[in-house]
């Protein structure tokens, strides 16, 4: 499977990727996890993204192009990807067709989670996420057993500092200028489907799954 979710901030591509990752067996790869990862090591690509993410702004293409370009050259990859808020231009989308022609891999479709904005607000100021493994929660529609403690491992569950209603707002701007123009790139190459992201996770997961299941190699 090579496929890319995506969808608006909120829409609900982390939540439903991990559950894809169990069920297919091929790796998740979020630009916003990996640079989220390079924020808290430190790393020169973190102290160049941590102020633009603060800003709900993108990190520059060329950046996220190659932390994609080594990510899909690691060996997990070689069964399939799903990628996660990735390419958000239609810089980067380019580049990743490039990538993968290189690879004789390519792109076989990038399925929109489609939910309506003023639900993604509310849905992101009640999202907290555990330090430790990634787990995403929600303390209005899916809170953990244990108020601030990760059910699966037992971590600490923190909110993220983009996850606040002025950067959601500016972060849908952005998703609005700069990243709605890559679906019309995906519906041009026939490579585009749409998935409803309201609603029941699990029903969701099942409208995915057959769309990827209908998926030809
Ligand atoms: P990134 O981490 O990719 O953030 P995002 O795209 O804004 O997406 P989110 O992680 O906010 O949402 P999601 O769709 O994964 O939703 P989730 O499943 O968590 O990017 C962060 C920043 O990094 C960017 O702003 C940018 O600066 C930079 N960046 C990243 N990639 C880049 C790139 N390619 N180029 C340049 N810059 C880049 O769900 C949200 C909440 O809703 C959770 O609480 C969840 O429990 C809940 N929820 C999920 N499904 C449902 C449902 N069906 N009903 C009710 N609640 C639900």
């Amino acid at each position: 499977m090579r496929i890319t979710l995506m969808g608006p901030p909120g829409s609900g591509k982390g939540t439903q990727a991990q559950r894809l990752v169990e069920k297919y067996q091929v790796p998740q790869i979020s630009t916003g996890d990996l640079l989220r990862a390079a924020v808290a090591a430190g790393t020169p690509l973190g102290q160049q993204a941590q102020a633009i993410m603060a800003r709900g702004e993108l990190v520059p293409d060329d950046l996220v192009i190659g932390i994609i370009r080594e990510r899909l050259a690691e060996p997990d990859a070689e069964r399939g990807f799903i990628l996660d808020g990735f390419p958000r231009t239609v810089n980067q989308a380019k580049a990743l067709d490039e990538l993968l022609t290189d690879l004789d891999r390519p792109l076989q479709a990038a399925i929109l989670l489609e939910v309506d904005e003023e639900a993604i607000v509310q849905r992101i100021s009640g999202r907290r996420v555990c330090e430790r493994c990634g787990a995403v929660y929600n303390i209005y529609t899916n809170p953990p057993a244990k108020d601030g403690i990760c059910d699966v491992c037992g971590g600490p569950l923190v909110q993220r500092p983009d996850d606040n209603e002025v950067t959601v707002r500016q972060r849908l701007k952005v998703y609005r200028e700069q990243t709605a123009p890559v679906l019309d790139y995906y519906r041009d190459q026939g490579k585009l489907q749409v998935v409803p992201g309201e609603g029941d996770v699990d029903a969701i997961f099942a409208a995915l799954c057959a769309v990827i299941d209908a998926l030809e190699d």
